[in-house]
């Protein structure tokens, strides 16, 4: 049996839509929170397991009989370490022989400016080796997908604003990090071993201003503002200082190169070479 958590989210329910077309169904279970969210997987005959990753009882009573666990990350920021630590450990106790974690493709991580945000994806790393589990770790770059996110709704109105200077990133589809997460669920050989989900190619925000107003039609400018210019705009329009020092960080990071590391590995996963940007693009405001 393998179990995927987080299924009622993006990556989760993705990973699981391509597994069921490559194993059946009732070899697959889910972790959710609410069951009422998952009707859509109960639909694909798969076993629907409840838990919460505050709740290591619960987890452990979801685990049993599972034989390789994907531990999907926690989108909820209060005590992630701690919530994650406890699918570990319920991972262990309920007998899981593999675990395989989503982690984070980056570098510079002592000096980065998400050092804070993306400590716990280390941290749990580390925490899966000290437990002894077999594991696998999928350290997934930034999704192309949370673009519309960091540049604004209204993109092809006002071009791109993003203190992000000509820093890189290998934006990577998370839909193709799905596919390639149930190619290595499906398949054996990944024991111990660590990959970095990211394209082939890096892309700097000018890039994606090119591919924008390529896929458009309108010239998308990219302007590479300041870190005060761009907290400014956005204090003004009145979003929380919290989401500002977020997307701040990000930008940072991006700036300094921190998610600039290429890597084939997808590639390899995937049996075929990840979207390109003007790809990725076109999937995204289709
Ligand atoms: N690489 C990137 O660019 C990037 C970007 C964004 C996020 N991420 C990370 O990658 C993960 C997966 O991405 P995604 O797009 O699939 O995120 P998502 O759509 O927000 O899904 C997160 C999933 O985690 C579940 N979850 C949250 N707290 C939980 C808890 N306490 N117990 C059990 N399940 C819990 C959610 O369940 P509910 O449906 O019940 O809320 C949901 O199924 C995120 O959680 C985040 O850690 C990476």
């Amino acid at each position: 049996m393998i179990l995927i958590t987080g299924a009622t989210g993006n990556l989760g329910k993705a990973t699981v839509e391509f597994l069921s077309k490559k194993i059946p169904s009732g070899n697959i279970a889910v972790l959710v929170r609410d069951e009422n969210k998952a009707s859509d997987l109960k639909a694909l005959g798969v076993d629907v397991r409840t838990g919460d990753y505050h709740d290591k009882d619960s987890l452990v009573k979801a685990f049993r009989g599972v034989e390789k666990l994907l531990l999907i990350s926690s989108n909820d920021f209060n005590d992630r370490l701690g919530q994650q630590k406890n699918a570990v450990d319920a991972a262990k106790e309920a007998g899981v022989k593999h675990i395989f974690y989503t982690g984070v493709s980056m570098q510079n991580f002592e000096h980065s400016a998400l050092k804070q945000i993306m400590g716990d994806h280390f941290d749990t790393e580390k925490h899966i080796l000290e437990s002894g589990l077999t594991y696998t770790f999928l350290r997934d770059n930034l999704y192309a997908d949370v673009l519309p996110m960091f540049i604004g709704e209204h993109v092809f109105e006002t071009g791109i604003h993003f203190p992000a200077g000509e820093g890189k990133v290998p934006f990577t589809l998370r839909i193709e990090m799905a596919e390639a997460f149930a190619n290595v669920l499906s398949s054996e050989g990944h024991e111990n071993k660590i990959y970095e989900i990211s394209n082939s190619e890096s892309y700097s925000f000018q890039d994606v201003a090119n591919a924008l107003s390529a896929h458009s039609g309108k010239t998308v400018a990219y302007h590479a503002v300041s870190a005060d210019e761009f907290a400014k705009a956005l204090s003004g329009a009145g979003v929380p200082e919290a989401m500002i020092g977020f997307s701040l960080a990000f930008a940072t990071g991006a700036k300094d190169g921190d998610f600039d590391i290429p890597n084939n590995h997808l590639e390899q996963l995937l049996g075929r070479k990840p979207s390109s940007l003007d790809e990725a693009i076109r999937e995204i405001y289709q």
